[in-house]
């Protein structure tokens, strides 16, 4: 493949806590880059209120690119508890149906597995669960691709734990990326944990890759305000985690201790050079 796929994968912007300032970046990006997709992975709303999605819609179709959506923990109805049991997906189902569009990339397909449930039997309903239909929706469509095709898997909750501060305890994780390995899955992407990360995960049928994107909102964990940027020229995917602060990739993932990217200031210190935060610094556990 002589020319370049470039993508931009967002996640958990959460609009009700968006930034705004990071959003208007990333729209004068899109404009200027045009990448082929945005892949959204999840937590487009903070509550799953009409105004939320509304403002999800506008932003999202202004952009003016096929754009993929999955639905987050945080995109299923959280006041109506009648509304999160008998339909919890409707309003997210109704704003997908607005903003995706067709997407043909060379050689590639974003093939979504769903990882937010209604409920669960744990107290914690905001973790990953990927049910057995869920799983099967998504091996089925990645076994239609045709040949040579490869697929991107974009769910919102990380498989496996990555070592982030926020936490996906994917139930059913395991078994999913094990099945993923079998097949050509280039990367599967996700979001929910709100640093951004890109590691190869070991599962008994061999190695995967799990990208992660942080966030666009105002929840940060351990890194500013984020999306990756990822090329992929027929035998290599880079990602670049960019971000407003202009930190580089390699101490934005979380491979080097995202924990230590921004310390944590008291008043009147002054701002840390965070790019010469040196890679061996001792994980806070
Ligand atoms: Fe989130
Ligand atoms: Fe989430």
């Amino acid at each position: 493949m002589a020319s370049e796929t470039l993508l931009f994968h967002l996640s958990d912007i959460h609009f009700g806590l968006e930034d705004n300032k990071a959003l208007d970046w990333v729209k004068q990006e899109i404009a200027e880059l045009r990448p082929l997709a945005v892949a959204i992975t999840g937590d487009l709303t903070m509550r799953a209120r009409d105004r939320e999605f509304a403002a999800a819609c506008n932003w999202i179709n202004a952009l003016d690119l096929p754009v993929t959506v999955e639905i987050g923990n945080h995109d299923m109805p959280y006041f109506n508890l009648l509304e999160r049991f008998f339909a919890p997906y409707n309003r997210f189902r109704a704003i997908e149906k607005l903003i995706e569009r067709e997407i043909d990339l060379p050689g590639l397909a974003i093939v979504s597995l769903k990882t937010a449930v209604r409920a669960q039997p744990r107290l914690n309903w905001s973790k990953g669960w990927v049910t057995r239909p869920a799983q099967a929706k998504c091996l089925a469509a990645i076994d239609a691709l045709p040949a040579g095709r490869k697929a991107l898997v974009a769910v919102h909750h990380p498989l496996r734990e990555v070592g982030t501060k926020g936490t996906a305890l994917t139930h059913g994780g395991l078994k999913a990326l094990t099945e993923l390995a079998k097949r050509p899955v280039l990367a599967v992407l996700s979001g929910h944990v709100h640093d951004p990360f890109d590691l190869i995960e070991d599962t008994p049928a061999g190695p995967v890759r799990m990208i992660g994107a942080g966030t666009l909102s105002q929840r940060l964990r351990s890194t500013p305000p984020s999306f990756n940027e990822l090329r992929w020229d027929g035998h290599t995917l880079t990602v670049r985690a960019r971000n407003l602060d202009e930190v580089p990739t390699r101490y934005m993932q979380i491979e080097d201790v995202p924990e230590n990217a921004l310390p944590p200031r008291e008043p009147g210190e002054p701002v840390a050079p965070v790019n010469q935060v040196p890679r061996t610094d001792p994980p806070v556990h």
